[in-house]
């Protein structure tokens, strides 16, 4: 990805375009009042949907070995992940790498980076866009990383910072 120091995304992919075609459950989740005054009670941001369709809820999944969603930070400011599949075991890749407080991608090669393993069912909530973050690649065959990931913003901030969504998406 030219955008994010050239940092690869080898990934299947879903648009949020596609899912708000497809599915009935997931647009209403990412829309429900509750969740969003939960996220904005949390951030003391006061945290809305964001306006382009194709970014604001999509599907990234990890399936073959080596496949990875690189470094890299958001185009708006809060990203809940929420977990579908994920490996069991943390030897098998798929963990979420992580440096607070920085756009700086290379942190994420220094002892300053944090390490975080998820299970199906599991969730987060980042603040995307000044943490440094990447998905380290699968390192075996038959294990599967899926995440729904939902972005918010706030009212000043709808307009995407990079071409990177529609390129993935
Ligand atoms: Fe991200």
């Amino acid at each position: 990805m030219e955008s994010t120091d050239r940092s690869p995304r080898h990934m299947t992919t879903l648009g949020g375009h596609i899912i708000a075609r497809e599915s009935a459950l997931i647009p209403r989740l990412y829309h429900d009042e509750a969740l969003l005054a939960l996220i904005s009670r949390i951030t003391h941001l006061p945290a809305v949907p964001v306006r382009d369709p194709l970014e604001r809820h999509v599907l990234n999944t990890l399936h073959q070995p080596g496949d990875t969603h690189g470094a890299h930070t958001d185009d708006y400011p809060l990203a809940l992940v929420l977990f579908i599949e994920a490996p069991h075991n943390p030897a098998h890749g798929g963990l979420l790498e992580y440096t607070p407080h920085t756009t700086d991608l290379t942190t994420l090669d220094t002892d300053t980076a944090r390490r975080a393993h998820h299970r199906p069912g599991d969730g987060y909530l980042l603040r995307s866009d000044t943490t440094a973050h990447r998905v380290t690649p699968l390192t075996r065959p038959g294990v599967r990383r899926t995440v729904a990931n939902f972005a918010y913003t706030t009212p000043d901030r709808q307009q995407a910072l990079t071409p990177s969504a529609a390129q993935l998406y």
